[in-house]
């Protein structure tokens, strides 16, 4: 079997023609959906994602702005500029880019943007509302991306035995509630979990979520299996890799996402969605 590629490129430019057809008929430039990023210090890859963020919202006709900090900015100085973005009517949403350098607050931080403006969905308000199972908040723009993703190829997810590798607040957790509430029955494998592949083997779904560039092997696979790869490591030689060995785990998956070109671009346009959503709530629109 060779498995169907779920692209989230072309997924992504299909949702973004409608957020740029809702962009014109709701707002003139001057009103348009207004997103805040908050960068600290100089990774690599956090700086490549937020520049992928920036085009994106210019090319949705968003208006945009960086807030860049040196490595070893205070805690202060950064909760005073999510302070000000909070109480800024032009700002529809503040994203706080992760990682953050260890002497700052992970947790705390992303948790200090206003709850209506948090369109990464990671507030304690935002995660709770998941937890409990309200809809209409903000959800954390990977596993939403990847429901989406999901959903764009009528994938019916229930009753399915859905294996979920990574316990992070950003993907693994999220996902693992998402999941749920489409009637998969979730497994949570991490770091500690005793023999991996034993429970990649049974799995129906597996969402791979480790930063461990090709952990899940082909042979772990179950034939027919779906497979979500949210890993992307850029070695020395400048190649990308995923947490799945892609060609021998694409011989034997039904539907598998590639690297990059998969749930990467699902991330960003969850995080533009969300923002238009804000925008138009704050302006007492409709999404
Ligand atoms: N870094 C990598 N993914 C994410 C994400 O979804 N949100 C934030 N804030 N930072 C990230």
């Amino acid at each position: 079997m060779t498995a169907t590629i779920l692209d989230g490129k072309a997924v992504s430019l299909s949702i973004q023609n409608d957020i740029r057809e809702k962009v014109l008929s709701h707002f003139s430039p001057e009103t348009a959906p207004r997103l805040c990023v908050i960068l600290v210090g100089e990774n690599p890859a956090s700086a490549s994602y937020v520049r992928t963020k920036c085009k994106m919202a210019e090319k949705l006709g968003f208006r945009h702005e960086v807030f860049h900090f040196d490595e070893d900015v205070s805690s202060a100085e950064v909760e005073e500029r999510i302070d000000a973005c909070n109480a800024d009517p032009e700002c529809d949403a503040v994203f706080v880019q992760l990682p953050l350098p260890k002497h700052l607050d992970a947790v705390a931080l992303p948790n200090r943007v206003r709850a209506d403006k948090d369109a990464d969905g990671l507030t304690r308000a935002a995660m709770g509302a998941l937890l409990l199972g309200e809809s209409n908040a903000f959800e954390p723009c990977t596993p939403r991306g990847i429901i989406r993703l999901l959903d764009a190829y009528h994938l019916d997810l229930t009753g399915l035995d859905a294996v979920v590798i990574g316990r992070s607040n950003i993907v693994g957790k999220p996902m693992s509630l998402m999941l749920q509430r489409r009637n998969a029955t979730v497994t949570m494998c991490h770091t500690r979990t005793k023999d991996l592949a034993s429970h990649v083997r049974r799995a129906d779904l597996i969402v791979v979520a480790a930063g461990s560039p090709e952990l899940v092997k082909g042979d772990w696979i179950k034939p027919g299996a779906i497979v979500v790869d949210c890993g992307f490591t850029k070695t020395p030689d400048g190649v990308i890799h995923g947490d799945v060995d892609f060609g021998p785990a694409s011989e034997v998956a039904s539907y598998i996402t590639p690297v990059p070109g998969g749930v990467g671009p699902m991330t960003v346009i969850s995080l533009m969605e969300q923002t238009l959503e804000s925008a138009l709530k704050r302006r007492g629109g409709k999404a």
